[in-house]
């Protein structure tokens, strides 16, 4: 089954085609996609009606200003609308529009709304007859999606640097657009960028850059697959390129590219994995961007060019789950797409299960078990703070964007389809799951449309089947369903009796340590008692190498624990720490730990944090910010 027709329009169709046509050869992919229009359908954190009238193609033509931390030019856009339709609504935040034209030049009014603080300004476009519309502006230097990084913030020390991050919402900060998940279009782009600079998309490569004006180059994208705006992503700086397969490689700046290599050799057989899984692979090229570390995310999966913190980089391969996982996304997300973020599951709890799957297919089951008992634990942990009724347990969110942590959208997404998965048999299961990416393939998905899916194409009658899975308390519920799969109580046995055994005896066991492996490390860390006295850490520290590790995770684990307990001693490798890195899943945490710790946190927090904002980015800045407040 697809959808129901009354839960979409497709707006028009004759009318798209001509447009689309004007602007990008046939494609053999759908140019338009539904638009759903149902209730639990609709974003709210958008300004667009595409009802109404929806953009289709975006073409974006723009320099970069590293000196004036500017991004400007011009973005034309396809429209399609019905015939009567004489306005489009964009999202915009804080853009400065200094002319919106149809495709001959001649002015178009438009207004700007008022500012909101999360959602930006609308701008309702007088189009009339026109189907084209071209908008002149500048996005402001403080645009939340930018991150402009000096020469010092970079591994090479010499040459500015660049990156987008648009998901959730931050895309319209930098380019006037319709920006739902719900709303897709192909796009292209011409930019330009000063020498030495290159510049890198999240679209197929124009080839070779063209040089502009003597000291500039303008390279060229194009992505022909529709997508949602949030996946439009941009990067510059010096980097170079270096193949891993056929079909994928990674760039960094030149310092880096040797170590992200042998990080990533794993990635084409990534690739060839999640294919036998689930399908083709859709996009061309699966390349990755390794940035500098202010990069406020673990990864991104924006399409062709996943984006990378180099804080996965452990010298042994023990964190490539985040490649699975960005890569998953590739299906879960960029294929298939969450219609609002409150259905954020569907994006990031189906990848989360997929990149299990492709763990288990690269690294054995025995790490795959591991990585889903971790997840698990999250899971518990959660449900015991919240409470198993509290309704952002539910995996359909009851808020947009602010909503539950990731515990509940990535690992209790993943513990819903595992379960679904051992109760159905991985054959059934596995089919069912092709199918929903194949049929909703460049498509916006709900909670309520997989629901159906899976009654209609996985239970298919089966009654006793369906009653088993109770797949509408999964989805609409919060806290647990008693049939959850839980881990394989084996795959942590040792740690956990060497955690119990710690917790006795309070002396570490330097031997154990050392035979374990990164999941085991931070499963132990992970057990630690709550209160550790300095001369315990002192020694815990010294046997296990902790404030020295090269593993990320291992030191945040470490950082935690040693600040909650007032550890003198972590606060300089935690102030080195949180100077370099901005990966937000660790800063806002650590910050949060020194702020509970009052007279003795508070300063030290305040302090440090007075030092680090002008270096991360506005995500994380956000997040440290929340932080900061909750404990004070
Ligand atoms: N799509 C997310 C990152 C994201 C989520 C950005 C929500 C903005 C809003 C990405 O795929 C992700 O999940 N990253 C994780 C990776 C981890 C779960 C392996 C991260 O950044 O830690
Ligand atoms: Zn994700």
């Amino acid at each position: 089954m697809r959808f129901a027709l009354t839960a979409f329009t497709t707006l028009g169709l004759a009318s798209i085609a001509l447009s689309a046509c004007s602007t990008s050869e046939a494609a053999q992919e759908p140019l338009v996609s539904p638009i759903l229009t149902s209730e639990e359908a609709k974003d709210t954190s958008t300004y667009a009606q595409p009802e109404v009238a929806r953009v289709t193609h975006v073409a974006l033509d723009l320099a970069l200003d590293f000196e004036a931390k500017d991004v400007f030019g011009t973005a034309t856009l396809d429209v399609t609308a019905e015939d009567d339709a004489d306005t489009v609504v964009l999202d915009s935040d804080g853009l400065r529009i200094s002319a919106i034209t149809d495709a001959d030049g001649n002015a178009l009014d438009y207004t700007v709304g008022e500012h909101d603080e999360k959602l930006g300004e609308p701008i309702t476009v007088q189009m009339g007859d026109a189907r084209q519309i071209k908008v002149t502006y500048r996005a402001a230097p403080e645009a939340a999606a930018l991150q402009w990084l000096d020469p010092e913030q970079t591994a090479g020390g010499e040459h500015p640097f660049l990156f987008s991050q648009g998901q959730a919402i931050l895309n319209r900060t930098w380019m006037p657009t319709q920006d739902s998940p719900g709303i897709r279009q192909t796009w292209e782009a011409r930019i330009t960028a000063p020498k030495p600079l290159t510049v890198v998309m999240s679209g197929l490569s124009g080839g070779d850059p063209v040089e502009v004006d003597g000291d500039r180059r303008a390279f060229s994208f194009k992505m022909d697959k529709p997508v949602p705006p949030y996946l439009i992503a941009l990067a510059a700086g010096d980097i170079a390129f270096r193949e891993l397969g056929p079909r994928t490689g990674v760039w960094a700046e030149p310092v880096m590219l040797d170590r992200a290599a042998a990080e990533l050799v794993d990635t084409e057989a990534m690739v060839e994995a999640a294919e036998k899984l689930y399908g083709e692979y859709r996009w061309g090229r699966y390349d990755m961007i390794v940035l500098p570390p202010s990069f406020p995310y673990g990864g991104m999966e924006n399409p062709v060019m996943t984006f990378l913190t180099p804080t996965f980089i452990a010298g042994d391969r023990s964190l490539t789950g985040l490649v699975a996982h960005e890569l998953a996304h590739s299906w879960s997300g960029n294929l298939v797409t969450n219609s609002n973020w409150r259905d954020s599951w569907l994006n990031e709890g189906v990848t989360s299960y997929f990149e299990g799957r492709i763990t288990e297919e690269i690294y054995g089951k025995a790490r795959a078990e591991q990585e889903e008992a971790l997840s698990f634990a999250t899971v518990e942990d959660v449900l015991a703070e919240v409470g198993a009724d509290d309704p952002g347990t539910a995996l359909h969110q009851p808020d947009e964007v602010e909503s539950a942590g990731s515990e509940i959208v990535y690992d209790k997404g993943a513990a819903f389809l595992r379960t679904v998965e051992q109760i159905a048999g991985r054959e059934k299961f596995d089919a069912w799951l092709r199918q929903w990416f194949d049929n909703h393939a460049f498509q916006p998905a709900t909670s309520q449309m997989i629901l159906e899916d899976m009654q209609a194409n996985l239970v298919a009658g089966d009654e006793e089947l369906g009653r088993r899975l109770k797949l509408r308390e999964w989805i609409f519920e919060p806290g647990l369903p008693d049939n959850v799969k839980r881990p394989n109580p084996q795959a942590f046995a040792a740690v956990d009796k060497a955690a119990a055994d710690y917790a006795a005896s309070r002396t570490p066991d330097a031997a154990a340590w050392q035979g374990w492996n990164s999941a085991e490390r931070l499963r132990f860390l992970s057990k630690l008692p709550e209160e550790m006295t300095a001369p315990q850490l002192a020694a815990l520290d010294s046997a296990f190498g902790l404030s020295d590790s090269g593993n990320n995770e291992i030191l945040f684990a470490w950082l935690r624990t040693a600040l909650a307990n007032r550890y003198e001693p972590a606060v300089p490798v935690a102030e080195e720490f949180l100077s370099t890195v901005g990966r937000m899943k660790f800063v806002a945490p650590l910050f949060g730990t020194l702020m509970d710790e009052g007279d003795w946190g508070q300063p030290i927090a305040k302090r440090i944090y007075a030092k680090t904002y002008p270096s991360y980015h506005a995500v994380t800045r956000g997040a440290v910010d929340r932080a900061m407040k909750q404990g004070a």
